[in-house]
């Protein structure tokens, strides 16, 4: 059965029982900043489930595009653990309860397939329950008719579910389907769950948890107000048992990617001995990954992450990375993305239309990252290089831990790939000596990411606010002042009654002016005041939707919950801010014009007299682009168009290209900002200013990258525009008047001065040798007798550079009488090191001297060259002195 059709019955099962059909959420989770993806398929449920909004139906299904990363090292090593999945789940919100669900997942699964089930064989079918579940033990046993040795009691590891985050959870009733002997151990899912494959998982949500350590620590906070249902039947994982394959990177949606990479590779999948997946062939694991990784890299594209270096952007690079460097270890070295992402998009597209038409834009972000990871791969290939060379030069059987390290940390080489190639070589890696930097770096991160989460309120805390109280009446677009009262205060995350001068809280007032950060737009500035207090306002958000919080620092006098109060937005402040907005979607719509409709904005930040852009595009914009973006954006200030906001439905927006951000979800009626009508269109939240003009003057600042295909533009609008300006010509005043020319004639001026200096300092050099070499006649008669070899040991002066301490020790020598074996040896210090330059004459190669030897020799190894001329260097400059001697001593001994 096509994972597709499987699909199709399930929603259709729970439809002709009651069920409404609720679309995916797209993958990223923006409500919740504790969890960077939809991991489940009631993640977007949450607030029914805690009682926070009312459902709107009382029993819902749908099948939800979920992403989970934690266990990526299994990828391909089980046969269940996919990065990128599809949950189908069906949910009842304060409805209906385990005497229901039960035996609605157990018909669905069993019933023929003519009757539109999936033919299950109930015998082959195991249960799991919560320790003390006895009523879902007698459901199973007396309802379904399941035998009592077929049902399980399990922990609270395995049967009692929740995000892995604070919000609702409860205990569950896990199905599983025996695959047979040949998967594995006898003894039911306890014993082997590669073999017994958990297909389906029935949560009884109930409680609340808050914030824990692991998945069993945590504390239980309450009951949820009603009692529901959450399930979640893995559709990869049903898929891969009703197609007869051993794991879910074999069914029909992801098979296709691994074909196509045996094509690229000339490898052959299927090299494995056993169905357990544990026991697969490295190739096989290899090929599962690039499938699976493939796949991911494009739903999350498609809904809207590209590829960064922290966040969400980062577990995308991961994945994309590990694909391609899987890839090569399979032997294949050339660019695969463009050979695989089309198949992955040809396997999702029937479910996911959006992936064909977005496919361009999908495609680009993907193709770049893959080029600048291979061109890191690249420059990490030469490094290791040499660092191997090296290590067997040095006679090492093993390159050292840190270097595999800074290979790692510095250039983003993956250790696998170091180990590969190192062995390739004949040399092993210190991978203990990589392992304990590994973990001493992942400490310190730990101890980073620790101390950023606990400026970070609980989120729970937010909640009982708006359970309470209701949502904040929000005022920002219709005033900048209005009175009102303090609903509850919070401090370090805790509720607070009174805040005295010097504190900081979090306030949240029944209703308020000020604007909270989104949409890339800054927070707005200014005071809460009521009798005798007042307070300074440093940041405004909306931590859960609906809810607006001011963090403030008390001024002066006594804040108290219930204080009547007036807020009060910084005028100036909001007059800055609305430039900056507005300038950003200017700018937005002059790159557009200027280089076309594929940059588009992935990222913005602005706040008065200030504004950046992230857009997609592939290399900088050269001198001229910049400033036609410039003019543009200008001209469009001139026009003085008008700017409006319109509110209307999503399908309408669309309708008339209002350009949506990716990676945003937007409710059924989104807000239009519009300058000069079409000439810019966005779906935005934020506050603007009402004619074009009063943007004032825009000035970019700066283009730069940041990170693989996208690029930021900075600029600052209004006075900060006007100051940067004159900024700039003052500093060109300041430079005519230095160089005494008009400032047109500057560019020529510093030009002629620049080569004018690199004249000077070619002469400078000159006359340098010359003083090095003044002394050469001195240092050739001093020739001290070593065994009838005449031995120069001489310290160059400070700051002779490398090249002349060569013309020196051969100047030396070439003074001395060919006829006496000579050996010259001189030394010299920069950056604490010391280096030697020996030169040997013909006599006294006669001897059998080698001036490679002797550098060799007198270092232990580090350096060489030729039997004439040979250098070498490293140790420590108060060495110089002990070089010479050493070198001295081997002239004695040889000669
Ligand atoms: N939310 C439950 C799970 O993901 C059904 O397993």
């Amino acid at each position: 059965m096509r994972t597709a059709e499987i699909k199709r019955r399930f929603l259709a099962h729970f439809e002709a029982n009651g069920h409404t059909v609720v679309p995916s959420a797209p993958l990223p989770a923006i409500e919740d900043p504790n969890l960077l993806f939809i991991n489940a398929g009631m993640v977007q449920f949450v607030p029914y489930f805690l009682g926070q909004q009312a459902a709107p139906w009382p029993r819902a299904v749908s099948v939800q595009k979920c992403i989970r990363t934690p266990d990526i090292d299994e990828v391909g090593k089980t046969s269940r653990h996919g990065t990128f999945f599809q949950m189908n789940g069906n949910f009842s919100f304060g409805d209906y309860f385990k005497a229901e669900a039960i035996p609605m997942a157990w018909d669905l699964l069993t019933k023929s397939v003519a009757d539109g089930g999936y033919g299950l064989d109930p015998e082959r079918l195991w249960a799991t329950v919560y320790l003390d579940d006895d009523e879902a033990i007698d459901i199973w046993h007396t309802s379904v008719g399941l035998p009592l040795d077929r049902i399980v009691r399990r922990g609270k590891a395995d049967n009692f579910w929740s995000m892995g985050i604070p919000g609702p959870c409860g205990p569950c009733s896990e199905i599983y389907y025996d695959r047979g002997p040949a998967y594995g151990q006898e003894g039911g899912p306890a014993v082997d769950e590669d073999r017994y494959l958990e297909v389906w998982n029935n949560v009884f949500m109930q409680f609340e948890r808050g914030a824990g350590s692991d998945k069993e620590n945590y504390p239980i906070l309450g009951e949820l107000p009603s009692r529901n249902i959450d399930t979640g039947m893995g559709l990869e994982r049903i898929a891969s048992v009703l197609q007869g394959v051993d794991n879910l990177y074999e069914i029909d949606e992801v098979r296709p990617l691994i074909t196509k990479a045996e094509e690229l590779t000339g490898r052959r999948y299927g090299l494995s001995k056993s169905h357990i997946a544990s026991e697969s062939h490295p190739d096989d694991v290899r090929l599962r990954v690039i499938a699976d990784h493939v796949r991911t890299g494009l739903m999350l594209i498609g809904d809207g992450v590209t590829p960064s270096n922290e966040g969400r952007g980062y577990v995308l690079r991961r994945i994309i990375r590990r694909a391609i460097r899987s890839i090569r270890l399979l032997g294949f070295e050339g660019q695969a993305l463009p050979h695989l992402l089309p198949v992955a998009r040809d396997c999702m597209a029937p479910s996911y239309p959006e992936l064909e038409s977005d496919f361009e834009r999908i495609s680009q972000y993907a193709y770049a990252e893959e080029d600048a990871f291979l061109s890191t791969l690249r420059q990490g290939t030469t490094i290791l290089d040499l660092a191997l060379t090296e290590t067997k030069q040095a006679g090492g059987q093993a390159l050292a831990g840190t270097k595999a390290f800074q290979l790692h940390d510095t250039y983003g080489f993956p250790i696998d790939l170091t180990l590969e190639i190192a062995a390739e070589q004949g040399l092993t890696v210190d991978v203990e000596g990589f392992r304990s930097l590994m973990a001493e770096q992942r400490a310190r991160a730990k101890a980073d990411a620790a101390a950023r989460k606990s400026g970070h309120a609980d989120l729970s805390a937010f909640r009982s606010v708006l359970d309470e109280h209701g949502p904040t009446d929000w005022l920002a677009y219709s005033t900048l002042e209005t009175d009102s009262t303090v609903l509850a205060m919070l401090k370090d995350g805790l509720p607070t009654r009174h805040a005295a001068p010097g504190e900081i809280v979090t306030v949240i007032l029944d209703r308020t002016p000020f604007y909270a950060e989104s949409g890339g737009q800054d927070s707005d500035a200014g005071r809460i005041a009521g009798d005798s207090v007042e307070a300074e306002v440093l940041d405004v958000q909306r931590p859960v939707k609906k809810l607006v919080t001011h963090q403030v620092r008390v001024l002066h006098g006594e804040l108290h919950v219930g204080q009547k109060v007036h807020a009060a937005v910084d005028p100036e402040w909001r007059v800055g801010a609305r430039q900056a907005h507005s300038g950003t979607h200017v700018v937005h719509a002059a790159l557009r014009q200027v280089l076309g409709p594929a940059a588009l904005q992935s990222g913005s930040y602005n706040r008065p007299g200030y504004l950046r852009l992230d857009f997609s595009w592939r290399g900088g914009l050269s001198a001229e682009t910049r400033s036609e973006v410039e003019e543009v954006s200008n001209l469009a200030v001139r026009k003085d168009l008008a700017v409006t906001a319109n509110v209307m439905p999503l399908a309408k927006a669309k309708e008339i290209g209002a350009i949506a951000l990716f990676g945003e979800t937007y409710d059924e009626d989104v807000r239009v900002v519009e300058i000069g009508g079409e000439w810019s269109r966005e779906l935005c939240g934020g506050t603007h200013v009402d004619r074009s003009a009063q943007i004032g003057p825009l000035a970019v600042t700066g283009e730069s990258s940041v990170g693989a295909g996208s690029r930021r533009i900075e600029a600052v609008v209004g006075i900060e525009a006007f100051r940067y300006l004159a900024r700039e010509r003052d500093l060109v005043l300041r430079l005519s008047e230095l160089m005494k020319v008009p400032s047109d004639q500057l560019g020529d001026r510093v030009t002629q001065l620049v080569a004018q200096f690199k004249d000077t300092e070619r002469e400078l050099e000159k006359l340098r040798a010359q003083m090095v070499l003044a002394n050469s006649g001195g240092l050739a008669a001093g020739a001290r007798d070593v065994r009838g070899v005449a031995f120069v040991g001489a310290e160059a002066p400070e700051g002779t550079g490398a090249g002349d301490v060569r013309t020196l020790a051969q100047d030396v020598r070439g003074k001395i009488d060919p006829a006496r074996p000579a050996v010259v040896a001189i030394t010299a210090k920069a950056g604490g090191k010391a280096s030697i330059v020996i030169t040997v004459n013909a006599k006294a190669k006669e001897l059998g001297l080698s001036a490679g030897d002797l550098v060799k020799g007198a270092l232990s190894g580090k350096g060489g060259g030729s039997p004439d001329l040979a250098q070498g260097g490293g140790l420590p400059a108060e060495q110089a002195g002990a070089l010479l001697a050493a070198v001295e001593k081997l002239v004695g001994d040889r000669a």
